[in-house]
């Protein structure tokens, strides 16, 4: 299966969790075209661009399966799925201005082409049409636990902003995750089980997978930051270090050469130096330390699939088990 976008193709063949809700997931993607409707030409011109780069629309993949798993009323998932991608989008469209990153999905970030005011605007303007998405699920608990989610991401990048140099913490890694990526997952599987006939147990099953696959993927996130294809994943890679940020891979790489004389440099400044930091990144991408970093994303993984476990056989549930598969075996 292909994905045409403006840029060219997003190869999903690979992508075989997709299919039960492939016809669904168009109706999201039309929901969230039409959220610039009335606004501002440009607004309008912004959103169609973010559209046509595609994405692999995991998130709202991920409401869909396991709502319909679920026995969720189908506009409510609907709904949900195109809050979530576009709370989603507004976090991309604001750390890709924070990271000074100028390619996403292959193709130029709103900040490569506009200036930083317009498209701090453009995301707030992303996160308000999210909020509105929420509220019309008519379901006040999910309304809360959105906003909670947003202010837990919000807070995250903060703090990773002001901690993150020099930092090389496990514990401050799995927070920083968790607040960033993981949140957000949690909270579109929990939701999901909100909205469906089924009691307590199975919406903290439901809130529990979305953790764990939503660990694994931003483990895997950091892991290709140093070792994809460039191509591939068609945004800049090897940027997380140069930019100050610890990621597993690092951590691995920095408590297994705790005399490297780079890493040994950070606390000094070592951050500034190009070369320094080139050859520290080349130093990790020949190391261990990503297969070491992705034992630990398959930990989460099996820990998602042993929830999946106690549910029924079905299309969805097979569908949730190859998406966490393909989580950790994915190349973009
Ligand atoms: C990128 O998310 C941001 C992270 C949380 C790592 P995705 O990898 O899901 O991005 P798209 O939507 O497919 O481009
Ligand atoms: C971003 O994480 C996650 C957000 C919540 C925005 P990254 O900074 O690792 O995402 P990429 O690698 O730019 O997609
Ligand atoms: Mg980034
Ligand atoms: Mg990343």
């Amino acid at each position: 299966m292909r994905r045409a976008s403006l840029h060219g193709e997003i190869d999903l063949s690979a992508v075989t969790f997709l299919s039960p809700v492939q016809e669904e997931i168009k109706l999201v993607e039309e929901r969230m075209r039409t959220q610039a409707d009335n606004s501002h030409s440009d607004l309008r011109a912004a959103l169609e661009h973010l559209l046509a780069a595609g994405g692999k629309r995991i998130r709202p993949t991920v409401s869909l399966l396991v709502g319909n798993m679920l026995g969720a009323p189908l506009e409510k998932l609907i709904t949900l799925g195109a809050a979530v991608e576009l709370l989603h989008t507004a976090t991309l469209v604001h750390d890709d201005l924070i990271d000074g990153s100028l390619l996403r999905r292959g193709m130029a970030t709103l900040n490569a082409r506009w200036s930083p005011p317009a498209t701090v605007l453009t995301g707030d303007f992303l996160f308000a049409r999210a909020a509105i998405a929420a509220a019309e699920t008519d379901h006040l608990p999910l309304m809360k636990l959105f906003s909670e989610t947003l202010a837990t991401i919000v807070n995250g990048e903060l703090t990773q902003m002001f901690t993150s140099r020099g930092l090389v913490s496990r514990d401050n890694y799995y927070k920083r995750i968790y607040a960033k990526t993981a949140s957000l997952f949690e909270m579109t599987s929990r939701a999901a089980a909100m909205v469906s006939p089924v009691d307590e147990t199975v919406i903290e099953s439901m809130r529990d997978f979305g953790y764990q696959i939503g660990m694994a993927f931003q483990i895997v996130d950091d892991i290709l930051d140093f070792n994809g294809e460039q191509a591939t994943v068609g945004k800049p890679l090897g940027s997380d270090l140069h930019n100050g940020l610890v990621t597993l891979p690092a951590i691995y790489y920095a408590e297994a050469n705790p005399n490297d004389p780079d890493i040994l440099s950070l606390p000094n400044g070592g951050w500034t130096n190009t070369e320094n930091m080139t050859r520290l990144v080349d130093n990790i991408r020949a190391s261990n330390s990503s297969n070491q970093a992705m034992r630990e994303a398959d930990q989460h993984i099996d820990r998602a699939l042993t929830i999946l476990d106690s549910f029924d056989n079905c299309v969805e549930r097979e569908a949730l088990e190859n998406l966490a598969k393909y989580i950790v075996d994915r190349k973009v």
